[in-house]
């Protein structure tokens, strides 16, 4: 199912089809460097079926991102649960393919996933959860409108939690 779309990328839920693809973003140890580990390949099915099981409970979660000049599967952003230190908060998470980086792709999607975030959810802000040391991933925070609100610590290492409200939200959705 289609969620979303941007000028060059389609938002759509994930099918266990997309696991090759998904290795080649979730594997990479570059990428993922900023995690614990490079997932092995039933990790990336878990993390597929994960993300099944959101959709259903949730009705948002990581959705697959596709390349429209190219029709693949290059990456990931969407909405998840979070329990920060207070209320749920939701957030805008996103993974991309190592060999297109740096050309905006992080940006246009996770503005897209903002601006639907605050269109179809009651939530008073959005946050992203991110490592100090994760420079890319501050900057698309911050191409995002959000701002540094706190600290929290997740799996035992020190994580910005990076907020917008609505109200700091542009008024002209892109979607
Ligand atoms: C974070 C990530 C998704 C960014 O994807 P991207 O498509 O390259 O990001 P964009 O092209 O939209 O770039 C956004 C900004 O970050 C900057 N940026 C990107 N890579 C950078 C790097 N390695 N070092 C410094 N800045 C960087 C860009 O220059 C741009 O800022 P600018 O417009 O002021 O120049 C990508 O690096 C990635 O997949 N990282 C690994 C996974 C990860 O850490 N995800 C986030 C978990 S919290």
């Amino acid at each position: 199912m289609e969620i979303l779309e941007t000028s060059r990328l389609v938002l759509r839920e994930f099918r266990l089809q997309d696991t090759d693809s998904l290795a080649l973003v979730l594997s990479d140890p570059e990428t993922m460097r900023f995690y614990p580990a490079p997932l092995k390949r039933p990790e990336v099915e878990q993390w597929i079926a994960r993300n099944l099981s959101r959709y259903a409970s949730d009705g948002h979660g990581l959705w697959a991102m596709v390349l429209k000049s190219t029709g693949e599967m290059i990456g990931d952003c969407g909405l998840t649960v979070q329990d920060v230190d207070g209320p749920t908060d939701i957030e805008i998470g996103y993974h991309i393919r190592r060999d297109l980086w740096r050309q905006g792709l992080a940006t246009e999607a996770a503005r897209a996933c903002r601006d639907y975030g605050f269109a179809h959810l009651t939530v008073p802000r959005l946050i992203s959860l991110i490592r100090p040391e994760n420079l890319p991933s501050r900057r698309v925070a911050e191409k995002n409108g959000m701002k540094i609100a706190s600290e929290t610590m997740r799996k035992g290492l020190l994580h910005y939690v990076y907020a917008i409200t609505r109200e700091q939200a542009p008024s002209g959705l892109s979607i």
